[in-house]
């Protein structure tokens, strides 16, 4: 018996359009295969004529160190990200292109040249040195989507500080327990931000926490609504003051390339998030890397990753990835829905986007708002579209390709998590054909497997776990402070090896499929399950948005199925619609999948990037309290409301 069973019968599959083959970087699937090879074959070969494409201070010794689980990569280099970033940019015709393109929630916009943002970057990291921050500090940013975010990350790598962000959404309490673990000396935020219309009060969360971190010696606060706010002599200081008094003169530091650049705090499944570390050389190279051949970048490119800063999107794919390549990069504030559900459609026409990256969790959204907005907007700027977060459902991906796409634009899903770095399992899009549902082959470097419990891999198209095999270069270096929960948490259950804590299928032609956490696998009657598969199912009929299933403890099957659905806006929840997407699972996978209960519902609890929190629906459908950590929940008043409906 294998250890999860797949049920899944996708069977679409798209290859790259010709013309989109003709101008890409990567053309056929022979090229990929060759270069993937090579860098299997010889990887430190392969990532050190790689890491050419870098500008080094000092050359490294030793491609790879592997002292499993430790790893280190181009071991002596020396190197500087934001000069990889900026300075480089500034020899070449670059020098005046956009960096970054914003936007503000209320609609006012900015765009910054590589220049401005160097001269903007150098001043900022006076700044942090003037307040006392040195080279191996760390600096906490709690921050708006604005471009003094990028700023803020960019002067901390100038430097050698390691910043850690800290999603604008997180509470004052969530800000706290991160900025103790990290020990931070400076925070740096804002008087506040846009968000759907209201103000969120990011200073006044600040000065909650602050109190309670005895490192914080200085808060840099950025002007951004202009509100009166408390600001307390001595600590408090506003970002345009100390910049205009600062010098743009600050050449970037010669840092080890294992200088860490950032810890960036992930929840566990025990309630004390881990900081997960990065640090400077292979992070920066496989994220690079990653942005010029997954999206096939090009310089005449406006790239838009909507995740936010606070998340490894926002760092890997708004800001370093993008810049390390000299593009454009499109930042927006706001929301997706504000003033109305077609914001990101008029920010793509108006800014003529060609790239668009984005997660599942939004277009399920998209969906449930209906096509009539997108179909207000010109789209025909885009070229290429991405998905990253979760599992995207067959049919969610058939009606971006579709609606979004406009059948013309291919898709990249790419997995990855915030310990890979960068990407990990994704379509070359020019070079390899995609199957709605799956993330397709493995990234350059890297060795995935699905395998049982022993380790063992398993037959093609058997569900087991996702493990990748060999090091590579933007991996986590560590927990912060806790190398023994590092060690434990990836590299124990595999010796020497990284588990993912995702449940997969490869098909027969080595495509992976992930069906979900394993930590959520449901147990029917001896048949374990991932949750991707049925959701797909229920989410592959036309009234359906969005669904989540989970186990409720039965007597007889061990586990019930219990399933958690959103309808498209139009619909109208019935006993009939219940009887009927039960019978539609049936036919779409067999009656071993039948849900026993359908309960629907407006929204789901959502993690504050967007992942379903199973955990929480599992409390419910057992009827049982939550008595788990839900302080990562985006919306308390969802779980009140999912108790409500029982069937
Ligand atoms: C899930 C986000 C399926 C997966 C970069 C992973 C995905 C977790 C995909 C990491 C994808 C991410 N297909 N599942 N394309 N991308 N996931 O740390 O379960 O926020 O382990 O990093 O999201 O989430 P994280």
């Amino acid at each position: 018996m294998t250890d999860i069973e797949s049920v899944q019968k996708e069977g679409r599959v798209f290859e790259p359009p010709q013309g989109f083959r003709d101008q890409a970087h990567i053309k056929s699937l022979a090229e990929f295969r060759a270069l993937y090879d090579r860098s299997i074959q010889d990887p430190e070969g392969f990532w050190a004529e790689q890491a050419k494409t870098l500008v080094w201070q000092k050359p490294w010794s030793q491609v790879l160190e592997w002292k499993p689980p430790f790893a280190k990569w181009f071991v002596g280099g020396k190197l500087n990200l934001s000069e990889n970033c900026l300075d480089r940019h500034l020899a070449t015709w670059r020098r005046n292109k956009a960096a970054i393109v914003w936007e503000g929630e209320p609609g006012e916009t900015r765009t910054l040249t590589y220049l401005q943002l160097h001269r903007e970057v150098c001043r900022f990291a006076n700044v942090l040195k003037e307040l006392g921050v040195a080279t191996g500090d760390r600096v906490g940013i709690y921050m708006p989507m604005i471009p003094e975010a990028a700023v803020a990350m960019l002067a901390c790598a100038r430097i050698g500080a390691t910043h850690s962000v800290v999603f604008g959404g997180f509470s004052a309490e969530a800000l706290r327990d991160r900025m103790n673990d990290a020990q931070a000396k400076v925070i740096v935020t804002a008087d506040g931000a846009w968000r759907r219309g209201a103000v969120v009060k990011l200073k006044a969360a600040v000065d909650a926490a602050v109190p309670a971190i005895p490192s914080v010696k200085s808060v840099v606060v950025v002007k951004r609504l202009g509100d009166d706010i408390p600001m307390s002599a001595g600590r408090d200081h506003w970002w345009h003051e100390l910049v205009e008094a600062a010098s743009a003169d600050c050449p970037p530091v010669a840092l080890d390339s294992e200088h860490p650049l950032f810890i960036l705090y992930t929840s566990g499944t025990t309630g004390k998030p881990k900081g997960v570390v990065h640090t400077t050389g292979g992070y920066l190279l496989q994220t690079a890397l990653s942005t010029k051949y997954v999206f096939d970048l090009k310089d005449e490119d406006t790239f838009w990753c909507t995740a936010d800063i606070g998340w490894v999107t926002g760092h890997s794919y708004v800001v370093f990835g993008p810049l390390a390549n000299g593009a454009t990069t499109l930042m927006y504030e706001g929301a997706p829905n504000w003033p109305e559900p077609d914001r990101f459609w008029k920010l793509i026409a108006k800014h003529r986007v060609s790239i668009f990256y984005t997660a599942p969790t939004a277009i399920r959204a998209f969906i449930r708002w209906g096509e009539q907005w997108p179909r207000k907007h010109d789209l025909s700027s885009l070229r290429l579209l991405g998905t990253v977060g979760e599992p995207i459902n067959p049919e969610a991906w058939m009606w971006y390709h579709a609606v979004i796409g406009a059948s013309r634009c291919p898709i990249v899903d790419t997995w990855w998590q915030t310990e890979t770095g960068g990407m990990m399992i994704t379509p070359i899009p020019g070079a390899i054909a995609t199957k709605p549902g799956s993330g397709t082959l493995p990234f350059f470097g890297v060795v995935a497997a699905v395998v049982d419990k022993d380790g063992k891999e398993v037959p093609v198209g058997d569900g087991g776990y996702l493990v990748i095999q060999k090091p590579w270069p933007s991996m986590l270096r560590t927990i912060y402070g806790d190398p023994e929960r590092y060690a434990e948490t990836y590299w124990k259950r595999f010796p020497g090896i990284y588990f993912t804590g995702d449940g997969a299928r490869r098909d027969k032609d080595g495509y992976f499929w992930i069906m979900g956490r394993v930590d959520d696998v449901i147990n029917v009657a001896g048949h374990r399950l991932g949750t991707a598969e049925v959701e797909s199912a229920l989410v592959s009929h036309p009234r359906v948005a969005e669904a989540a299933v989970v186990g409720r403890p039965d007597e007889l099957k061990g586990q019930a199925l219990v399933a958690f659905v959103t309808v498209k806006q139009g619909q109208q929840p019935s006993d009939a619609v219940r009887a009927e997407l039960k019978e539609h699972v049936v036919k779409e996978i067999g009656a071993i999948a039948r849900p026993d209960e359908i309960r629907f519902s407006e929204a789901l609890p959502k993690t504050r990037s967007g992942k379903i929190m199973r955990r929480l629906l599992r409390d419910i459908a057992s009827g049982k309290e939550t008595l788990g950590d839900t302080t990562t929940l985006e919306d308390y008043s969802v779980l009140a409301k999912l108790r409500e409906d029982e069937e």
